[in-house]
Protein backbone atom coordinates (compact mmCIF):
# COMPACT_ATOMS: atom_id res chain seq x y z
CA UNK A 1 0.00 0.00 0.00
CA UNK A 2 1.49 3.68 -0.98
CA UNK A 3 2.06 5.26 2.25
CA UNK A 4 -0.10 8.33 3.69
CA UNK A 5 1.19 11.53 3.19
CA UNK A 6 0.24 14.71 5.16
CA UNK A 7 -1.13 16.26 2.19
CA UNK A 8 -3.54 12.98 1.65
CA UNK A 9 -4.21 12.78 5.58
CA UNK A 10 -5.35 16.32 5.75
CA UNK A 11 -7.24 15.93 2.32
CA UNK A 12 -9.14 12.90 4.37
CA UNK A 13 -9.78 15.11 6.96
CA UNK A 14 -11.18 18.12 5.13
CA UNK A 15 -13.64 15.67 3.27
CA UNK A 16 -15.11 14.08 6.66
CA UNK A 17 -15.89 17.68 7.43
CA UNK A 18 -13.22 17.69 10.52
CA UNK A 19 -11.63 20.71 9.00
CA UNK A 20 -12.35 23.39 6.47
CA UNK A 21 -9.75 24.08 3.46
CA UNK A 22 -7.79 27.34 5.27
CA UNK A 23 -7.16 24.99 8.04
CA UNK A 24 -5.58 22.43 5.68
CA UNK A 25 -3.55 24.91 4.08
CA UNK A 26 -2.74 26.52 7.00
CA UNK A 27 -1.10 23.39 8.83
CA UNK A 28 0.65 22.21 5.16
CA UNK A 29 1.90 25.73 5.17
CA UNK A 30 3.42 25.18 8.84
CA UNK A 31 4.91 21.97 7.82
CA UNK A 32 6.73 23.68 4.61
CA UNK A 33 7.91 26.48 6.76
CA UNK A 34 9.50 23.28 9.01
CA UNK A 35 11.07 21.34 6.49
CA UNK A 36 12.83 24.56 5.39
CA UNK A 37 13.69 25.09 8.98
CA UNK A 38 14.94 21.78 8.72
CA UNK A 39 17.57 21.77 6.15
CA UNK A 40 18.84 25.79 7.85
CA UNK A 41 19.01 23.34 11.57
CA UNK A 42 21.08 20.40 9.36
CA UNK A 43 23.39 22.99 8.39
CA UNK A 44 24.48 23.93 11.81
CA UNK A 45 27.56 25.83 12.18
CA UNK A 46 27.80 25.85 8.55
CA UNK A 47 25.51 28.99 8.72
CA UNK A 48 26.70 29.73 11.93
CA UNK A 49 22.86 28.69 12.81
CA UNK A 50 24.27 29.11 17.31
CA UNK A 51 25.75 32.39 16.82
CA UNK A 52 24.85 35.13 19.00
CA UNK A 53 23.61 38.24 17.23
CA UNK A 54 22.78 40.53 20.55
CA UNK A 55 19.71 41.11 19.96
CA UNK A 56 17.44 40.15 22.48
CA UNK A 57 13.49 38.29 22.04
CA UNK A 58 10.90 40.09 24.28
CA UNK A 59 11.75 37.82 26.91
CA UNK A 60 15.09 39.24 27.58
CA UNK A 61 16.85 35.93 26.03
CA UNK A 62 19.83 36.53 24.00
CA UNK A 63 18.38 35.64 20.06
CA UNK A 64 20.43 33.24 18.04
CA UNK A 65 20.84 33.09 14.38
CA UNK A 66 18.42 30.06 13.56
CA UNK A 67 16.15 31.68 16.25
CA UNK A 68 15.38 34.90 13.67
CA UNK A 69 15.76 33.44 10.60
CA UNK A 70 13.07 30.03 11.70
CA UNK A 71 10.88 33.47 12.77
CA UNK A 72 11.25 34.55 9.65
CA UNK A 73 10.74 31.35 7.54
CA UNK A 74 7.55 30.75 9.50
CA UNK A 75 6.32 34.41 9.14
CA UNK A 76 6.62 34.17 5.73
CA UNK A 77 5.25 31.06 4.72
CA UNK A 78 2.20 31.93 6.36
CA UNK A 79 1.33 35.81 5.62
CA UNK A 80 0.11 35.36 1.90
CA UNK A 81 -1.52 32.05 2.21
CA UNK A 82 -5.15 33.64 3.07
CA UNK A 83 -6.09 31.48 6.17
CA UNK A 84 -5.03 33.77 8.69
CA UNK A 85 -6.28 36.63 10.34
CA UNK A 86 -3.18 37.37 12.76
CA UNK A 87 0.29 35.73 13.71
CA UNK A 88 2.17 35.83 17.30
CA UNK A 89 5.29 34.44 18.03
CA UNK A 90 7.60 33.95 21.24
CA UNK A 91 9.96 35.80 19.29
CA UNK A 92 7.77 38.55 18.54
CA UNK A 93 6.11 41.57 21.40
CA UNK A 94 3.13 41.89 19.55
CA UNK A 95 1.07 40.23 17.43
CA UNK A 96 1.34 41.09 13.96
CA UNK A 97 -1.86 41.22 11.71
CA UNK A 98 -1.00 39.90 8.24
CA UNK A 99 -0.44 42.99 6.30
CA UNK A 100 -2.21 43.77 3.36
CA UNK A 101 -2.46 43.63 0.47
CA UNK A 102 -2.61 40.15 1.51
CA UNK A 103 -6.15 38.13 1.97
CA UNK A 104 -6.60 38.04 5.17
CA UNK A 105 -8.62 34.47 7.35
CA UNK A 106 -9.97 33.92 10.19
CA UNK A 107 -7.62 31.44 12.09
CA UNK A 108 -5.06 32.90 14.41
CA UNK A 109 -1.62 31.26 14.54
CA UNK A 110 0.75 30.78 17.88
CA UNK A 111 4.39 29.87 16.74
CA UNK A 112 7.48 28.99 19.28
CA UNK A 113 9.46 29.16 16.09
CA UNK A 114 12.56 27.31 17.76
CA UNK A 115 11.84 25.39 20.70
CA UNK A 116 15.24 24.32 22.42
CA UNK A 117 17.89 26.70 21.50
CA UNK A 118 19.85 26.10 24.50
CA UNK A 119 20.92 23.05 22.37
CA UNK A 120 21.64 24.76 18.99
CA UNK A 121 24.92 24.72 19.04
CA UNK A 122 25.66 21.13 20.70
CA UNK A 123 24.21 19.41 17.52
CA UNK A 124 20.94 18.23 19.93
CA UNK A 125 17.52 18.08 18.70
CA UNK A 126 15.39 21.42 18.35
CA UNK A 127 12.19 21.83 17.06
CA UNK A 128 9.09 24.40 15.88
CA UNK A 129 5.68 24.79 18.08
CA UNK A 130 2.09 26.21 16.41
CA UNK A 131 -1.03 26.57 17.52
CA UNK A 132 -4.29 27.50 16.52
CA UNK A 133 -6.85 29.19 16.91
CA UNK A 134 -10.14 30.80 15.69
CA UNK A 135 -10.04 34.56 15.20
CA UNK A 136 -13.08 36.15 17.52
CA UNK A 137 -15.87 37.06 14.99
CA UNK A 138 -15.96 40.70 14.63
CA UNK A 139 -12.58 40.90 15.13
CA UNK A 140 -11.12 42.91 11.65
CA UNK A 141 -7.74 43.96 13.73
CA UNK A 142 -6.77 41.12 15.56
CA UNK A 143 -4.07 42.68 18.55
CA UNK A 144 -3.37 40.23 21.86
CA UNK A 145 -6.88 40.60 23.25
CA UNK A 146 -7.93 38.18 20.12
CA UNK A 147 -5.40 35.68 21.39
CA UNK A 148 -6.48 35.66 24.61
CA UNK A 149 -8.09 32.25 24.51
CA UNK A 150 -7.74 29.27 26.63
CA UNK A 151 -6.44 26.37 25.13
CA UNK A 152 -9.23 24.07 24.69
CA UNK A 153 -10.67 26.49 21.98
CA UNK A 154 -7.36 25.53 19.81
CA UNK A 155 -8.57 23.71 16.54
CA UNK A 156 -5.02 22.18 16.06
CA UNK A 157 -1.41 21.97 17.52
CA UNK A 158 1.61 20.38 16.22
CA UNK A 159 5.35 20.75 16.93
CA UNK A 160 8.20 19.49 14.44
CA UNK A 161 11.28 17.57 16.02
CA UNK A 162 14.48 18.26 14.18
CA UNK A 163 16.66 15.29 15.15
CA UNK A 164 18.38 12.30 13.56
CA UNK A 165 14.89 12.54 11.53
CA UNK A 166 12.59 14.80 10.91
CA UNK A 167 9.74 14.09 13.04
CA UNK A 168 5.65 16.71 12.76
CA UNK A 169 3.31 15.58 15.48
CA UNK A 170 -0.41 17.21 14.57
CA UNK A 171 -3.81 17.27 16.08
CA UNK A 172 -6.78 18.46 14.59
CA UNK A 173 -9.02 17.49 17.87
CA UNK A 174 -9.44 13.29 16.38
CA UNK A 175 -5.71 11.91 17.90
CA UNK A 176 -2.48 12.71 17.63
CA UNK A 177 -0.69 11.78 14.60
CA UNK A 178 2.68 11.37 13.44
CA UNK A 179 4.86 12.16 10.23
CA UNK A 180 8.35 11.52 9.59
CA UNK A 181 10.13 13.88 6.48
CA UNK A 182 11.18 11.62 3.77
CA UNK A 183 14.34 14.21 2.41
CA UNK A 184 14.48 12.45 -0.48
CA UNK A 185 10.77 13.01 -1.84
CA UNK A 186 10.32 16.09 0.32
CA UNK A 187 6.93 14.76 2.01
CA UNK A 188 5.68 14.24 5.44
CA UNK A 189 4.76 10.78 5.31
CA UNK A 190 2.74 8.93 8.19
CA UNK A 191 4.30 7.09 10.63
CA UNK A 192 2.45 6.73 13.94
CA UNK A 193 -1.39 6.96 13.83
CA UNK A 194 -3.59 7.81 16.66
CA UNK A 195 -0.51 7.98 19.50
CA UNK A 196 -1.52 6.45 22.50
CA UNK A 197 0.42 7.37 25.73
CA UNK A 198 0.75 4.42 28.38
CA UNK A 199 -1.33 5.41 31.54
CA UNK A 200 1.51 4.42 33.98
CA UNK A 201 5.54 4.94 33.58
CA UNK A 202 8.66 4.88 35.33
CA UNK A 203 10.93 7.69 33.52
CA UNK A 204 10.79 11.22 34.85
CA UNK A 205 12.12 14.27 32.97
CA UNK A 206 12.64 17.34 35.17
CA UNK A 207 16.11 19.96 35.70
CA UNK A 208 16.89 18.41 38.97
CA UNK A 209 19.47 21.77 39.61
CA UNK A 210 15.74 23.75 40.55
CA UNK A 211 15.00 21.05 43.20
CA UNK A 212 15.95 23.58 45.93
CA UNK A 213 13.66 25.59 44.70
CA UNK A 214 10.18 23.46 43.95
CA UNK A 215 7.10 23.38 45.61
CA UNK A 216 6.73 21.09 48.22
CA UNK A 217 4.55 18.40 46.29
CA UNK A 218 7.02 18.59 43.62
CA UNK A 219 9.74 17.73 45.96
CA UNK A 220 7.62 15.07 47.38
CA UNK A 221 7.17 13.10 44.07
CA UNK A 222 10.69 13.14 42.78
CA UNK A 223 11.56 12.50 46.14
CA UNK A 224 9.43 9.36 46.08
CA UNK A 225 10.75 8.54 42.42
CA UNK A 226 14.22 8.61 43.32
CA UNK A 227 13.75 6.03 46.97
CA UNK A 228 13.00 3.86 44.15
CA UNK A 229 12.18 -0.18 45.26
CA UNK A 230 12.66 0.99 48.20
CA UNK A 231 10.16 3.68 48.69
CA UNK A 232 6.34 4.59 48.79
CA UNK A 233 6.41 3.49 44.86
CA UNK A 234 7.79 0.42 45.35
CA UNK A 235 9.79 0.61 42.07
CA UNK A 236 12.86 2.06 40.19
CA UNK A 237 12.27 5.65 38.10
CA UNK A 238 14.82 6.31 35.65
CA UNK A 239 15.05 10.15 34.50
CA UNK A 240 15.72 11.92 31.09
CA UNK A 241 16.35 15.39 30.71
CA UNK A 242 17.20 16.92 26.75
CA UNK A 243 16.41 20.40 27.58
CA UNK A 244 14.01 20.34 24.44
CA UNK A 245 10.45 20.45 25.35
CA UNK A 246 9.74 18.81 21.98
CA UNK A 247 12.50 16.25 22.34
CA UNK A 248 11.28 15.56 26.01
CA UNK A 249 7.61 14.85 24.95
CA UNK A 250 8.16 12.95 21.98
CA UNK A 251 9.76 10.36 23.86
CA UNK A 252 6.98 10.93 26.86
CA UNK A 253 4.83 10.32 23.30
CA UNK A 254 6.59 7.27 22.12
CA UNK A 255 6.79 5.41 25.32
CA UNK A 256 5.58 6.99 27.90
CA UNK A 257 6.44 9.08 30.66
CA UNK A 258 6.03 12.64 32.77
CA UNK A 259 7.71 15.86 31.58
CA UNK A 260 7.76 18.07 34.52
CA UNK A 261 9.15 22.01 34.26
CA UNK A 262 7.42 23.29 37.38
CA UNK A 263 6.85 26.51 38.57
CA UNK A 264 9.20 27.45 41.51
CA UNK A 265 10.57 30.11 44.05
CA UNK A 266 12.71 31.77 41.30
CA UNK A 267 10.33 31.18 38.51
CA UNK A 268 7.13 31.83 40.65
CA UNK A 269 4.90 31.65 37.19
CA UNK A 270 6.62 29.16 35.70
CA UNK A 271 9.28 28.77 33.11
CA UNK A 272 7.50 27.59 29.91
CA UNK A 273 5.07 29.92 28.22
CA UNK A 274 1.47 28.91 28.11
CA UNK A 275 0.55 30.00 24.67
CA UNK A 276 3.33 28.97 22.57
CA UNK A 277 4.51 25.91 24.50
CA UNK A 278 2.25 24.31 27.22
CA UNK A 279 -1.16 24.94 25.32
CA UNK A 280 -0.21 23.14 21.87
CA UNK A 281 1.49 20.39 23.64
CA UNK A 282 -1.13 19.69 26.56
CA UNK A 283 -3.44 19.77 23.23
CA UNK A 284 -1.27 17.10 21.33
CA UNK A 285 -0.37 15.10 24.94
CA UNK A 286 -4.47 15.04 25.66
CA UNK A 287 -5.36 13.86 21.72
CA UNK A 288 -2.95 11.39 22.94
CA UNK A 289 -4.58 9.82 26.07
CA UNK A 290 -1.96 11.98 28.69
CA UNK A 291 -2.71 14.67 30.49
CA UNK A 292 -1.34 18.14 31.20
CA UNK A 293 -1.73 20.67 35.00
CA UNK A 294 0.27 23.26 36.01
CA UNK A 295 -0.26 21.39 38.99
CA UNK A 296 -3.99 22.67 40.13
CA UNK A 297 -5.29 23.45 37.34
CA UNK A 298 -5.61 21.28 33.67
CA UNK A 299 -3.88 23.98 31.76
CA UNK A 300 -6.16 23.54 28.54
CA UNK A 301 -8.63 25.44 31.23
CA UNK A 302 -6.16 28.19 31.99
CA UNK A 303 -7.39 31.85 31.00
CA UNK A 304 -4.48 33.43 29.23
CA UNK A 305 -3.83 37.15 30.79
CA UNK A 306 -1.04 37.75 28.18
CA UNK A 307 0.41 36.94 25.15
CA UNK A 308 4.10 35.91 26.97
CA UNK A 309 2.37 34.54 30.27
CA UNK A 310 4.76 31.60 31.71
CA UNK A 311 3.06 28.76 33.89
CA UNK A 312 4.14 25.47 35.39
CA UNK A 313 3.63 22.35 33.08
CA UNK A 314 3.55 18.73 34.27
CA UNK A 315 2.30 16.53 31.31
CA UNK A 316 2.12 12.99 30.41
CA UNK A 317 1.35 9.50 31.86
CA UNK A 318 -1.99 9.77 33.10
CA UNK A 319 -1.48 8.40 35.99
CA UNK A 320 1.53 10.08 37.07
CA UNK A 321 -0.21 13.27 36.28
CA UNK A 322 -2.66 12.70 38.61
CA UNK A 323 -0.44 11.59 41.66
CA UNK A 324 1.30 15.31 41.26
CA UNK A 325 -1.83 17.24 41.20
CA UNK A 326 -3.44 15.30 44.13
CA UNK A 327 -0.13 16.03 45.52
CA UNK A 328 -0.87 19.59 44.61
CA UNK A 329 -4.57 19.42 46.14
CA UNK A 330 -3.36 17.26 49.17
O1 LIG B 1 11.98 27.34 25.99
C1 LIG B 1 12.15 26.44 26.58
C2 LIG B 1 13.14 25.31 26.70
O2 LIG B 1 14.22 25.38 25.82
C3 LIG B 1 12.40 24.00 26.58
O3 LIG B 1 12.41 23.49 25.28
C4 LIG B 1 13.13 23.12 27.56
O4 LIG B 1 12.31 22.14 28.12
C5 LIG B 1 13.61 24.10 28.60
O5 LIG B 1 13.63 25.39 28.02
C6 LIG B 1 14.98 23.77 29.10
O6 LIG B 1 15.22 24.49 30.22
P1 LIG B 1 16.59 24.35 31.08
O7 LIG B 1 17.59 25.12 30.28
O8 LIG B 1 16.26 24.96 32.38
O9 LIG B 1 16.93 22.91 31.16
Amino acid sequence: MRPTTLTKFLITRQRDGKIDADLRLLIETCARACKAISIQVNKGKLIGAGDVLGTQNVQNEAQKRLDVLSNEILIEANEWGGSLAAVASEEMEAPVPIPLPHPRGQYLLLIDPLDGSSNIDINISVGSIFSVLRCPEGVSEPDEKAFLQPGREQVAAGFALYGPSTLLLITVGDGTHGFMLDPYVGSFVQTQSDIRIPEDTSEFAINASNMRRWEPPIKRYIDECLAGQDGVRGRDFNMRWVASMVADVYRVLSRGGIFMYPRDAKNTEGRLRLMYEANPMAMIVEQAGGAATDGNQRILDVQPKRLHQRIGVVLGSKNEVERVTSYHAA
